[in-house]
Formats: C-alpha cells, sequence, structure tokens
C-alpha cells in the first residue's frame, strides 16, 4: 500500500490550477460506516447527493456527527496523462474535511488525515493497478466528525496530473551555523533551471549574498547549495527555482533560526517549579530539574522523614499524609560548585499549583501515536536535557482505545499499547509523569471509545496505571446533551468525572477540553479542573496562534495555583496531527512569540512535537530557564493586555517577587520600534528602572519614563522590569 501513497504536506506549485482538472463537485452521500461502501461496485444507486464545498449541516444533516461516506464517481481519460509533461503521478486534491478522513480509490486506500481545517493532498503513481484508465473510477472519503460541523468544506476538490515542477523541492537545511538550499529532483528525467538566492539583512535591507545560477538535476538528484556561514543574526533567505521547459517556479523565503538563549552553564543551576501541591497520602514524585556539568549529586535537607531522595538521579518520592506547607532545601552538586534552592510541598487540596509542562502526542502523532511513539519523545526529553529545565508531563492524547470494552466493562488499550502500567512505570522511573485522554461522550473526536457512563471505572483503570494527568474533551457528549445548552448540562459531564477522579488515592490532574463554551474560566474551578481550553484547536499558523494568544483577554482574572487557562499546546518543532511530520510553518520570530506569549499566560506548555528530531532552535527555545520560570511563577497571576493597536500590543504580567514580565510584540509586517512607557502601565513612573532581556538573560540598562525595543515583524521583546 505504501507505495502509492505520498503524503505531501507542502504544496509545491505555484500554479496549481492552471492545468486540466477533474472536478469533485458532487458526491454519494451516506451516513453511518461500512467497510464496503469503499469499494467500485458498491451499489449507492439509492443513496443521496452531497456538495463537496458545504459541511453536511448545511445540506439536510444539521445534527449529525459519527461517521459518513461519499462517493465520487469519475472518468479517467488517459488525456490527462498524455497532456501532462510528468505523466507518472496523479494529484488528488480535497479541499478542508472536518474531522478525519480516510480516502480510497477504487477501494484501495490512498491516504489519511486527522484533524480538520487542513486540505489533504495525495499523490498516485499513474500506473498503479487500482486506476482505470478511460473508464468510471470511485473516489470514496470515510469521515469522522467528533462533534460540531462535519465532513467536506471549504471549496474545490479536485483530479489532476501533477507537472513537472511538482517532482522537484526545495527547502533550506540549518546545520550549527551553515545554511544551505537543498533541491531534489524525484523525477526519473534529468530537469534544467535556474536557481536565484539572496541574503538580506532585513533591518537595513543589505544583501549579503546574492546567487544567479543554471542548474541541472539529474532523475533523482539531491543537490545542497551553502547559502549563509552565520545564522545566528537575523537574516532573510529567498531562493526561487525556476524551471525551464514549463517557466514555472518554486519560491521559498525563510528567516534564520537564530538563537537567543545564552548556553548553559557549567556550574549547577536548580530550575523547575519552587512548589508542588499534592494531597494528603498521595503519592509524590519529583524530579530536581537541575543543568549543569554531568555528574551531578543531589541533596536534600528537611526531607520529611517519610520522603526518599535518589541521590544520582534526583528523584523525591513517598507520601505525606499530613496537610501542611513542608520547605526542603535542594543542593544539587559538580565539580564546578554547589547551587541550592527551596521547595515548597504544600500537602492539602489544589494540585497543578503552576502550570502543568510537558509533552502531548496530539500535535505530532495525531492518532498515530503508540507507546513506542510516547517512549522515543520521553528518551529525548531526557536526553537532550529538557527534563532538567522542569519539562516533565508524558501525555497520550487521542487514539489508545479499543473499540470494545471488556466483559466487565473496563476500558482496554489497543495494540499499539500492549503494557500500559509497563509504560507508566518506566517513565515514572525517569523521574517523568504522564497523563492520557478520554471523552464525557460515547466516542472521543477522533472516534474511540469515550468513557459515557463509566467514569469510575475509566477512573479507577487510569489510577492503577499510575496515570497522573487526565484530558477530558467534550467531543460527541454533544449528541448526549442535544438541544439542551444549560450550563448545568455544560458541567455535568466534567463534575462526573471529577467525582470519579476525587475518589482515587493519586492525584490526577484533570484539563477540561470544551473548546472555551460557556465561558469555562467562570465555572472550570466549579469542578475541580485544573486547567480548561479556552478556545477550538491550534495549528501552526501565524492566523491561528495569534488568533487564538491574543484574544486570551477576558480569562485572566480566573488564573490562579491549580486553575490555568489553556489556549491549546505548542506548534513548535517536527508537527503534523498524524504519520507525516513537517516542521513547524512558524517563522522562528513568530515561535519567540508563542513561547513569551504562552508564559506571560501562565498557559500549560505542552510540546507538540517529536521530541526525537528536536532541532537545536527549537531545543534552545524550550530550553530558557527565565523565560520557563515568567510561566511558572508561583504567583500564578496571567498576564493582561495593557496595550493593543493594529500594529502591536503590550502584555504584563505581576511576578511573586513583586517585578514585572513585559512582552513588547510587533503584530505588523515590519520592523518597529515600539515604546513602552511606565505611566501607561501603571508602574511608578519617576523612578529609573531596571530593564532585564529575558530571551538574551541580559540587563539592558535602567529606564527612567520608558523603554524604546525593535522588534522584529511578528516578533516579540520580552523584558522583566525591576520596579522593587
Ligand atoms: C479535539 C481536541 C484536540 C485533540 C483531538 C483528539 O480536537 O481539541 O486537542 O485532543 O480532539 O481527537
Amino acid at each position: 500500500m505504501k507505495k502509492y501513497m505520498l503524503l505531501v504536506v507542502t504544496c509545491f506549485a505555484t500554479q496549481l490550477f492552471a492545468q486540466q482538472q477533474i472536478k469533485l463537485e458532487t458526491a454519494k452521500f451516506k451516513t453511518g460506516d461500512n467497510v464496503e461502501w469503499k469499494n467500485l461496485l458498491t451499489d449507492d444507486s439509492q443513496w443521496g447527493s452531497i456538495k463537496s464545498s458545504t459541511m453536511w449541516e448545511l445540506q439536510g444533516f444539521p445534527d449529525y456527527n459519527g461517521y459518513a461516506w461519499y462517493r465520487f464517481h469519475f472518468f479517467l481519460p488517459t488525456s490527462l496523462k498524455e497532456k501532462s509533461l510528468w505523466k507518472d503521478s496523479l494529484r488528488i486534491f480535497l479541499n478542508k474535511i472536518d474531522d478525519n478522513d480516510e480516502t480510497y480509490i477504487n477501494g484501495t486506500l490512498i491516504g489519511k488525515t486527522n484533524g480538520w481545517n487542513k486540505v489533504r493532498e495525495y499523490h498516485v503513481a499513474t500506473n498503479s493497478t487500482f486506476l482505470k484508465w478511460d473508464a468510471d473510477n470511485v473516489l470514496a472519503v470515510r469521515v469522522f466528525d467528533g462533534g460540531g460541523g462535519g465532513g467536506m468544506y471549504g471549496g474545490v476538490s479536485f483530479i489532476n496530473m501533477m507537472d513537472i515542477i511538482d517532482g522537484i523541492s526545495m527547502k533550506l537545511n540549518f546545520t550549527a551555523n551553515n545554511g544551505n538550499i537543498e533541491l531534489h529532483n524525484a523525477l526519473s528525467k534529468k530537469v534544467m533551471g535556474e536557481l536565484y538566492a539572496s541574503v538580506i539583512n532585513p533591518e537595513n535591507n543589505k544583501v549579503i549574498t546574492n546567487i544567479n545560477k543554471e542548474i541541472g538535476l539529474i532523475a533523482n538528484e539531491k543537490l545542497s547549495l551553502p547559502i549563509i556561514n552565520n545564522i545566528n543574526n537575523r537574516f532573510i533567505i529567498t531562493a526561487t527555482f525556476k524551471e525551464q521547459q514549463t517557466g514555472k517556479t518554486l519560491n521559498i523565503s525563510e528567516t534564520t533560526p537564530y538563537i537567543l538563549t545564552p548556553l548553559p552553564s557549567a556550574f549547577p543551576k536548580i530550575n523547575g517549579a519552587k512548589v508542588l501541591g499534592v494531597r494528603p497520602g498521595s503519592p509524590i514524585l519529583y524530579k530536581i530539574a537541575a543543568t549543569g556539568e554531568k555528574p551531578l549529586e543531589y541533596k536534600v535537607k528537611n526531607l520529611p522523614k517519610e520522603l526518599t531522595l535518589d541521590t544520582n538521579n534526583g528523584i523525591i518520592t513517598g507520601t505525606l499524609p499530613k496537610e501542611g506547607n513542608y520547605i526542603l532545601q535542594l543542593i544539587v552538586k559538580n565539580k564546578k560548585g554547589t547551587a541550592t534552592n527551596n521547595l515548597t510541598i504544600k500537602v492539602g487540596n489544589v494540585i497543578a499549583l503552576t502550570p502543568p509542562m510537558g509533552w502531548n502526542s496530539w500535535n505530532c502523532w495525531g492518532l498515530s501515536v503508540s507507546a513506542e511513539k510516547v517512549k522515543s519523545s520521553a528518551q529525548a526529553l531526557i536526553d537532550k536535557g529538557l527534563i532538567d529545565h522542569g519539562w516533565t508531563f508524558m501525555n497520550i492524547d487521542d487514539g489508545w482505545e479499543k473499540p470494545q470494552r471488556d466483559a466487565n466493562g473496563k476500558i482496554i488499550p489497543n495494540e499499539k499499547f500492549p503494557d500500559m502500567k509497563g509504560l507508566g512505570d518506566w517513565l515514572h522511573s525517569k523521574g517523568l509523569k504522564w497523563g492520557i485522554y478520554s471523552s464525557p461522550g460515547p466516542l472521543t473526536c477522533g472516534g474511540y471509545l469515550g468513557s459515557y457512563q463509566h467514569e469510575i471505572a475509566d477512573a479507577n483503570s487510569y489510577a492503577n496505571w499510575g496515570i497522573d494527568y487526565l484530558k477530558y474533551d467534550w467531543c460527541s457528549y454533544e449528541s448526549i446533551a442535544g438541544k439542551d445548552t444549560s450550563l448545568a448540562t455544560y458541567q455535568k459531564p466534567y463534575s462526573i468525572m471529577q467525582n470519579a477522579l476525587a475518589k482515587q488515592n493519586r492525584d490526577i490532574i484533570f484539563s477540561l477540553c470544551q473548546y472555551g463554551m460557556k465561558n469555562v474560566w467562570e465555572w472550570g474551578a466549579l469542578v475541580n479542573g485544573n486547567c480548561w481550553r479556552t478556545t477550538g484547536d491550534i495549528e501552526d499558523t501565524w492566523q491561528s496562534l495569534s488568533g487564538i494568544g491574543f484574544s486570551q483577554t477576558k480569562q485572566y482574572k480566573y488564573a490562579q495555583p491549580g486553575r490555568w487557562n489553556d489556549p491549546d499546546m505548542l506548534i513548535v518543532g517536527m508537527v503534523g496531527w498524524g504519520e507525516n511530520l513537517h516542521p513547524t510553518r512558524l517563522t522562528p520570530d513568530e515561535q519567540y512569540t508563542h513561547i513569551s506569549l504562552w508564559s506571560l499566560l501562565s498557559a500549560p506548555l505542552l510540546i507538540g512535537c517529536d521530541i526525537s528530531k528536536m532541532d537545536d532552535f527549537t531545543l534552545n527555545l524550550l530550553s530558557n530557564d527565565e523565560v520557563i520560570a515568567i510561566d511558572q511563577d508561583i504567583l500564578g497571576k496571567q498576564a493582561h493586555q495593557v496595550i493593543k493597536n493594529s500594529a502591536y500590543q503590550i502584555w504584563m504580567k505581576e511576578l511573586e517577587d513583586g517585578n514585572y514580565a513585559i512582552g513588547i510584540f510587533n503584530l505588523s509586517e515590519k520592523y518597529q520600534t515600539i515604546t513602552v512607557q511606565w505611566s501607561d502601565m501603571g508602574l511608578k513612573e519617576l523612578t529609573a528602572k531596571k530593564v532585564r532581556d529575558v530571551w538574551r538573560q541580559k540587563d539592558v540598562g535602567t529606564f527612567k519614563n520608558n523603554f524604546s525595543t525593535k522588534v522584529a515583524p511578528h516578533g516579540v521583546t520580552l523584558i522583566k522590569v525591576f520596579d522593587k
């Protein structure tokens, strides 16, 4: 099957629509699910008909969630192939689908993708035996909708031949210092063209390098051309490859992945949250997060007698039966020196005293998550040192359950998770915690089994496996709620699960996922939620990131230790929501904005990429302890928007030490010099204030009435202002 299937995430051709196309406008349509419906000869004469450009809700299926099939009948003329310059591959372009699809031609699977709001582009070799040239074919799309709008939507879907330019790919590849343009000819013939490339300094538009070169790429050739040898400044690299025969072009334009975070020192330094909330008698697992030249030796003063420290790896375990505050002194030593820091363990009713930090499988693996993939990201989190900066949770999202419960109603993990408890024990032995996902409805958003009417049984299973975090996703509960849109109905399933979790003998962070409905931030604490999603799903685009991030204006008052607004998971690194990952489409500046804004918002920080493939830029982005400290500040206040105009915004967060973190965001496409007036921030105007550049971890001076900074397009200057 694999050889026919090539899922392409980026769209290579610029003139996509110039060729002859077979339009996929109307399909035969039926709700329900039957694997036979993928086949060419299935009798669909009695099926209804539906347009592919609009969701099914608007075409006679207003409340339908679940499975449905589209069957497009199309004639495939050989003329399509003959008129094409490159005759090898057919493109099936499907517009957006809500939520997931599996797509077949004449019964053969050609691709599948999870997640709404994404176009699908599948490629099929023209000599595939299942294609019928000069005959009728059937493209069958099995769609699953977990809730909300459903089906195909967003524009025209079509089939056409791939062009020569589609067989060429061009990308930039960055190593520690250098940047190369990489061209690849995937065709079985030689391709000629011209390459124009330049490097400019966008601050003054000075051209640093210019290339204009004729290029011949033989069949399957990969060519690497050096373009820059210092990527630690903010430069823009643009390149165009013009294919000779058709004149069609490929274009790229990227900012160098410039790193701001300084290298960690060889001296020991203790990082991570300074407080841990735990209920009386619940198992404690706390890994002292510390950087510095290895080996590190760990010690703790004032360790309560009920707790044990593993001095080799800094993991504290045990249980504290009595309520109260326990102040421990953490000590980390290496041959360069000693670091000390206090950790307060607060034994009481509130957990998640700082926003949870870790990883979640969804934004990378989607429904294809497996125990192996979780382990490989966990191992990479340890090996790449993220664990030493306080990254702790490894959360499995949708896609882990078997379709049926056992005879006793117990949920069973599917074949991708052969030993749940074993996986958890392994993660715990490394000092990591872990989480799982379910829905209060009968099915999850991905069509897997939910917890409806099995809440206690599921909470028991989670506790038996040693789970530390549950994400509970509304989705098909919509079918239970029906037309009842009262607040009580929205709260009910979360209350039920919270009661089930409260009965367990361990702490399980409760993460509400219902996209902010009924202003969840106003009542999430009532159902004992530790965090609650405030928005729909995030994507790795500026539109999505800025749309979500900069609209978190109303909720800030509700954030406090143990209760966090959640603007969704991080979209940096290799993401993809399925088996095929791609580097985030955010520019480096947009990524600095992302991490700065999420930290100011006191958001849960859940990495959503394959950590085993994490590059240096992303690693440095996620390893800046001063930025992380803003997120993990124990006062637990969330930043609020102080200045907003069409070109920039300024957000400010009050910190536990009496000082402030301020994010100065440039929302425009151009460099801007932005001035922060202390008086606008409500700070004492006449006293000079020390300002620290948080990303660079450098004091930048003392400023009396205001502070000005030049900010890159879509970028940020994140400062700490010392007002105390
Ligand atoms: C919803 C959630 C996502 C993810 C998927 C899983 O879309 O918002 O974060 O959990 O479901 O199917």
